[in-house]
């Protein structure tokens, strides 16, 4: 048993969690996880708010731990769904990539918020602000971060705040883990690694391809989704991050696919275009990547078509070397951890 301020303040068994991930972070997965003592979190970024509200009650239906939900701020829908997660008063709420105006509201319910960062100095901005616990997201990791790897940012940031501090990026088994916890933080956050379980809804054949890969076959830009990310090396992958397949005439049909998963109207659908182009940072090639890559990513994720579609993934593909069910990964791994501290702790003593 390794009792953290991340057991404390989230009040799980285990200071293990499932990242948010689009598409892939779905109520079944979510289940799994808190279950075995971890925190599940639910990724909403691809649902309309209704759906929202229909994958929480889901995920009650399926455990009565508590769980989070994962939204990035910067999608044009985010405040709708941000407010249905309140209304149905999820215990806690985790944004990423945005500024949160709505802490006090979930405070007031008794639910805490958890920003996601990747620069130290927006670390310490979310503590200020009101974030009740951090999750630091290093260079090794999935989909958005920035340069610096877990290694130099996890304690950097440990050091800055008083709140807890989960780990994201290049973790997979209870050595990481024991690191993570070496380095100042309360736990970790696994994207790559709850991907390859049986419980994970990724089609198998992208599954195959991330046991087959090395820690080299990961590739890190922006070209995926307008903005840095990294995704398993593939021959698409590779055309994609060289600019080879940028279309900006496919953006257009990608687009109203994503209003109809969506389910928005047209003044919905064209409220939230303006809203992100005239975002930080949004623009009109920035949107079409964003819409070309989430199609994308729908291909690869739930049809498995290698040619057509890419999946973020992080670097720990490489040593992922099987499909465990999300227990006995989270038993191993917390077995794994407890032995390597005690190991540490020996080395000290003697
Ligand atoms: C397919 C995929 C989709 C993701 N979608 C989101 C998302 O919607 N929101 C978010 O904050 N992070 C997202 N991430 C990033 C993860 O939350 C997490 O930071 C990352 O997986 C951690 O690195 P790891 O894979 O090395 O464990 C995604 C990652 C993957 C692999």
């Amino acid at each position: 048993m390794i009792r953290t301020p991340m057991t404390e303040v989230f009040g799980i068994q285990h200071p293990i969690m499932l990242a948010g991930m689009n598409w892939i972070s779905s109520p079944r997965l979510v289940a799994a996880v808190c279950n075995a003592g971890g925190l599940g979190t639910l990724a909403i970024a691809q649902y309309s708010p209704e759906d929202t509200r229909k994958q929480i009650r889901q995920i009650r239906e399926m455990t009565d731990k508590p769980f989070m939900v994962n939204q990035p701020l910067y999608r044009g829908w985010a405040k709708e769904n941000i407010q249905a997660a309140i209304e149905e008063k999820v215990p806690f709420i985790n944004y990423s990539l945005g500024k949160p105006w709505f802490i006090d509201q979930v405070h007031a319910y008794g639910g805490k918020v958890v920003g996601t960062i990747a620069i130290a100095r927006h670390a310490a901005r979310a503590a200020e602000l009101g974030c009740d616990a951090l999750i630091v997201t290093g260079h090794e990791a999935a989909a958005h971060g920035a340069d610096a790897t877990s290694l130099v940012l996890t304690p950097f940031v440990t050091s800055m705040v008083k709140i807890p501090v989960i780990a994201a990026g290049g973790f997979y088994d209870g050595r990481g883990l024991a690191a993570a916890l070496s380095l100042g933080a309360a736990g970790i956050s696994m994207g790559t690694r709850f991907i390859l379980t049986q419980e994970s809804p990724v089609h198998d054949n992208f599954k195959q391809l991330c046991l087959k890969a090395t820690e080299q076959d990961t590739i890190y830009s922006s070209a995926f989704d307008g903005m840095p990310g990294r995704a398993l090396k593939t021959p698409l992958a590779e055309k994609i991050a060289q600019g080879d397949s940028f279309s900006l005439l496919r953006a257009i049909p990608n687009a109203l696919e994503i209003k109809k998963i969506l389910k928005q109207n047209w003044g919905q659908f064209l409220g939230t275009a303006w809203k992100m182009m005239s975002g930080e940072g949004g623009d009109f090639v920035q949107m079409a990547r964003l819409a070309n890559g989430t199609m994308r990513h729908q291909k690869a994720i739930y049809d498995g078509d290698t040619k057509e579609g890419f999946m973020f993934a992080g670097q720990v593909t490489g040593p992922i070397r099987d499909l465990p069910p999300v227990k006995t990964l989270i038993d191993r791994i917390m077995a794994e951890a407890e032995a390597t501290l005690r190991k540490t702790g020996a080395l000290a003593a003697s």
